[in-house]
């Protein structure tokens, strides 16, 4: 029951603005109070009157409106807000959003927020494929808005791609999860690692793996929105430097393992979602090494086990990439490196695991306990490791 909690619903203006009329009425009928802002677009789709009924309260269109009881201080709703979800949301607001752009009453009670944003976007699949509505997404990611969707399917225009509004229950259900974590983790410092370690064999040339670092930015992100002090340590990726989370770069196995060393010192939590290289070169050439030869012959030695060698009184989570004996192989490295949790992950999945944005994992905790989560977005799995790890930490 979402009993005190207000919800400030935003629809734009998508074909699927009529599914918002559901998710109004679930959230109603959740006890949550529910105010409706409807950008003027949204109000050519759906009117005023369907939410106003459905919710109880009254619903702003017009941030100039006389009669609206928000229109002196435009930003009381952004202040009465427990979350902020903006379902349908279309690749204009989007793109508003990100820019800080405040000309209507929805983008300027999302700029005044400090809660939480959700957004489920709605929009044709040129216009969500676009390597500018792709830009504005990422850089709001970075800032902790989260996203729903969009899905694969039929769109408005009778095409098959991305861009479909999610199903009504998945917004529900996330609005749900946001306002009952609340900030679960204010006060506890998070250590958690990303990225594939990079070690050097010249000065042009490393071994290297496909660890794109996008688990661990999302276990970053997701623990900062829950209220941490997070230190990200991070091996070299392509991701956007996340805000309110410190970050320090390294390289090697060696310089995480030093990193991770001296952050743990005053961590809760240590989160293990690095791609750490098991084997380095024994020698690292100063000059480049020319093809001379036929063959060539390295001859690498172990890394440090950063998990492995790193205690203390913090909760070790571990990941495990596997490409067979899935659970077994995890809860073998669950007891061999002490840790509290293990996050299994097949990676011979081809929509899982390395590069892409969703993973499908099972999570082992030390009492031998295996959850087998769906195929989630990785910032979806992060928050349930996380309800995992608050769950662990209460019990300390
Ligand atoms: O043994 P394996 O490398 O499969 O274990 C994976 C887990 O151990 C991951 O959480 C990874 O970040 C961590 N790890 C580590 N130091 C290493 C290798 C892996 O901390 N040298």
């Amino acid at each position: 029951m979402l009993t005190n909690k207000t919800v400030v619903l935003g629809i734009t203006g998508s074909i699927a603005a009529y599914k918002a009329v559901d998710i109004a009425s679930q959230l109603t009928e959740a006890k949550a109070k529910v105010k409706v802002i409807m950008t003027e677009a949204a109000t050519q789709f759906v009117t005023p009157l369907s939410f106003r009924s459905i919710s109880g309260e009254p619903v702003v269109t017009d941030m100039f409106e006389p009669k609206s009881e928000f229109s002196v201080q435009h930003v009381s709703l952004a202040e009465a807000a427990d979350v902020v979800v903006i379902a349908p949301a279309t690749a204009n607001v989007i793109a508003k959003l990100a820019a800080g752009i405040a000309d209507d009453m929805l983008c300027c009670t999302v700029l005044a927020t400090k809660a939480p944003v959700i957004i489920a976007p709605a929009m044709n699949v040129n216009m969500y494929e676009n390597s500018i509505t792709q830009y504005n997404i990422a850089k709001l990611k970075a800032r902790g808005f989260i996203f729903v969707g969009p899905a694969y399917g039929r769109l408005a225009s009778g095409k098959m791609g991305w861009g479909r509004f999610v199903e009504i229950r998945e917004v529900v259900d996330t609005t749900q999860q946001v306002l009952r974590r609340g900030s679960d983790l204010a006060g506890r410092h998070i250590v958690v690692t990303a990225g594939g370690t990079q070690e050097p064999i010249d000065p042009v040339r490393h071994i290297g793996n496909r660890s794109s670092g996008k688990m661990g930015y999302a276990l970053a992100e997701a623990a900062r929105d829950r209220g941490a002090d997070v230190m990200l340590i991070s091996a070299l990726t392509a991701l956007p430097r996340p805000v309110g989370v410190e970050l320090t770069e390294v390289r090697t196995a060696q310089e995480m393992y030093e990193a991770v060393a001296e952050a743990v010192a005053e961590a809760d939590a240590l989160i293990m979602a690095a791609a750490v290289a098991d084997y380095r070169p024994m020698e690292l050439s100063e000059t480049k090494i020319k093809k001379e030869t036929a063959t060539l012959t390295l001859k690498l030695e172990r890394t440090p086990d950063i998990l492995g060698d790193v205690s203390g009184d913090f909760i070790k989570v571990g990941f495990a990439a596997e490409s067979e004996n899935l659970i077994e192989n995890a809860k073998q490295k669950l007891h061999k490196k002490q840790l509290d949790l293990i996050v299994a992950n097949d990676i011979t999945a081809t929509d899982s695991g390395f590069g892409v944005d969703s993973d499908r994992v099972v999570v082992i905790s030390s009492d031998g306990k295996a959850d087998s989560l769906p195929l989630l977005p990785k910032r979806q799995v992060a928050d349930r490791i996380l309800d995992k790890v608050v769950e662990l930490l209460a019990k300390r």
